[in-house]
């Protein structure tokens, strides 16, 4: 391990890549490596005993397969026990607010919580509040550190196979982010963690979902594919996310196909090693097309292999941190 395994984590919560140092992210990409050994162990146990005897608690307040499935493989492989509460289920539809429903949880002696809301800004409010730890698993349009965690760890792996530089870093790689960056918590993670990596951002699409604004946090900003395109190192196509949209941000489907869709034909514009990424759920044949979203330039399902390994660095990191209430 380099530089960053000198240094400890001291973080009680997982709250958003902004507030994070290179040190501490390039911690957690140092750190999932052996968890993702674990789960790829062939015979023997995939579990680890980091976390036996704590509780995790999985408190998703919208829809989610892939991210709540992944926090829960993630503290099942560290050995916690672990408990869903779904929102449509807990008393939040009985008027409860969030403190008392989790000062109830930790009542029960939860150690780690995640926490899914609408509402940017509701996982701040908790982790100020309560002892246990908490990690945001995206609120809102605001962030969803943990997806950016495991996509810089997968754009890192994929450079470091490709160069065969097992110390590559992702300084000067360039990242093509395209679609609904508007109403993305994903993008601004992402954009957060790359910029403090030292990588390239670009970002395209439509001006109504990738306002100019943007250009503030240090990226380029285009409504030209082929220009996004054409010297990046990965392309990171967006979900459109219909259900955020108040109103119609572009004229019809069929136009930002035409314009912004990843498929074969618009691929042609980036270089041959250029790899594909998504952070799911696909629209597929909308964003993306289907014959690239399988195919050999795709490491979508990589990503949610690592999600499994970097979620388990994150919980360790944060319970066995000396932050918080395990201490
Ligand atoms: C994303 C999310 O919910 O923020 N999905 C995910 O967690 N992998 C992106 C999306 O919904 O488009």
């Amino acid at each position: 391990m380099g530089e960053a395994s000198r240094n400890v984590w001291t973080r009680k919560d997982l709250i958003g890549i902004a507030g994070l140092s290179r040190q501490e992210i390039e911690l957690v990409l140092d750190t999932a490596p052996q968890f993702v050994a674990v789960s790829q162990r062939s015979s023997g146990i995939k579990k680890v005993p980091l976390l036996q005897g704590r509780l995790v608690v999985n408190w998703f307040h919208e829809p989610s397969t892939r991210t709540r499935t992944s926090f829960e493989l993630a503290a099942k492989r560290l050995s916690a026990d672990t408990l869903a509460i779904a929102a449509s289920s807990s008393s939040s539809v009985k008027g409860e607010t969030l403190h008392d429903t989790l000062a109830n949880i930790e009542a029960m002696s939860a150690d780690i919580i995640v926490i899914r809301h609408s509402c940017a800004g509701a996982p701040h409010l908790l982790a100020a509040g309560h002892a246990s730890h908490i990690i945001n698993a995206g609120d809102g349009r605001h962030e969803h550190p943990t997806q950016a965690l495991l996509d810089a760890f997968t754009m890192r792996e994929n450079l470091r196979q490709r160069t065969g530089n097992n110390e590559a870093t992702l300084d000067g790689l360039r990242v093509a982010i395209i679609g609904d960056v508007e109403h993305s918590r994903v993008a601004r993670s992402n954009i957060h963690a790359l910029n403090k990596l030292g990588a390239q951002v670009t970002l395209c699409g439509p001006a109504t979902l990738v306002p100019r604004d943007f250009a503030a946090m240090g990226v380029r900003v285009t409504t030209s594919l082929k220009e996004a395109l054409e010297d990046t190192d990965v392309v990171y196509s967006l979900r459109i996310q219909l259900e955020r949209q108040a109103k119609a941000l572009f004229p019809s489907l069929r136009e930002y196909i035409k314009l912004f869709r990843i498929d074969a034909d618009s691929l042609r514009y980036a270089p041959d090693h250029a790899i594909v990424m998504h952070p799911g759920p696909i629209n597929r044949d909308l964003e993306l097309s289907t014959d690239v979203a399988d195919g050999p330039r795709s490491v979508i399902l990589q990503q949610v292999t690592n999600g499994v390994a970097v979620r388990m660095a994150v919980m360790h990191l944060l319970a066995n941190s000396g932050a918080g209430r395990t201490a």
